[in-house]
This record gives C-alpha cells, structure tokens and sequence, in this order.
C-alpha cells in the first residue's frame, strides 16, 4: 500500500482532512458540524495520509509552549485502522516538532487510545479533561532523546 503523508493543500484535500476529523472525533458523539474545527486550524501544521489520492488519516501539531509540541486531533479512517498509520502520522508531525527545536511533545489521549501512544514512547502522567462530559482524556508527555 503506496502511503504519502504531507500538509493538504487543495481546498478539497482541506474538505476532506476536516470531514475525516468530524466522522471519526465528533459525529458519533453527535456534536454538530463546525465542532472539528478550531481557531488553533490557521497556524497549526497539519499532517494527511493519502492513499491513492485518498485521504485516510489526519493530525495536527500545536505549539504547548517553548519547549514542547503538542499533537491534537489524531484521526485514522475506520478500515485503516491499525496498520501502522497513526504511527506514521505520529513520526511525521514529531520530526516538524524536533525540527524547530522542541524538547518533546505533550498530548491528551482518549482513554481508548493511550495504549497506542504508550507503544510510541508516550508516558502517562495524569488525568486530564472530559471531553462531552462522558469522554476522559489523559495528559501523555514524551522528552525526546537528544541525536534521535
Ligand atoms: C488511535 C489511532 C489514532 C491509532 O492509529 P492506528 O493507525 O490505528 O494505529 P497504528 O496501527 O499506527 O498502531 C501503532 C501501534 O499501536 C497499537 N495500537 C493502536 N491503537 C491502539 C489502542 N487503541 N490501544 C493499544 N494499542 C494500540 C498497534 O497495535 C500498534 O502496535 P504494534 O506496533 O505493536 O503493532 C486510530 O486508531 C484512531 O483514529 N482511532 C479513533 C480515534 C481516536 O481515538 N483518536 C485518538 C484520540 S486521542
């Protein structure tokens, strides 16, 4: 499977980064369209995983503060789930992080998913919000290793 991960840039690929978003982090909790978008979306680095000129996956790099990145909206289409793609996504928005000179990346994992994050170097460190008052999220924190 021929895999690209990149920015998107046509307002369709955008279409489409932001559909995936609201099937796959919203509509089953039934938020209403507009609630995968933030005002975060304009100066964020945006990472999609195209298949065929198919978008499947999606991410999106934050800056926490000086030193730290954090990574939100992480996404994989159902079918294409546990293949390795979020994975990739992870590495993808990482090295923009340690490009610019992070020190390491923060995130806040749905319970669901912090066994994904653990296997990628991510250690737990607390509870932290609920999301729609039913989804608990947990903040994850990884340093990176100098020369990695
Ligand atoms: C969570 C998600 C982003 C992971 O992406 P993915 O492409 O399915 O995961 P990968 O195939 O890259 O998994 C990498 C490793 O983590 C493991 N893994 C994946 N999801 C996992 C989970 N929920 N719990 C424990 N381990 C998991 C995989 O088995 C794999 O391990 P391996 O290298 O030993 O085979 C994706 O499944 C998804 O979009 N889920 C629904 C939305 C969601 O929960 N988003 C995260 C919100 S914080």
């Amino acid at each position: 499977m021929e895999k690209i991960i990149r920015k998107p840039s046509t307002s369709a690929e955008l279409e489409a980064y932001f559909d995936l978003r609201y099937r796959i982090l919203r509509a089953p909790w039934n938020q209403p369209p507009g609630s995968e978008k933030n005002e975060g979306d304009a100066i964020s680095e945006h990472a999609a995983c195209f298949v065929r000129g198919r978008l499947i996956a999606v991410g999106r790099l934050d800056i926490f503060d000086s030193d730290y990145g954090q990574i939100r909206f992480m996404a994989v289409e159902v079918d294409f789930q546990g293949k390795g793609i979020g994975q990739e996504i992870i590495n993808y928005l990482e090295n923009i992080s340690k490009s610019r000179g992070d020190k390491g990346m923060i995130l806040h994992s749905r319970e669901i998913a912090i066994g994904f994050y653990k296997k990628l170097g991510y250690i737990l460190i607390e509870k932290s919000y609920l999301l729609f008052g039913e989804i608990q999220h947990f903040l994850m924190k990884k340093d990176y290793v100098i020369g990695e």
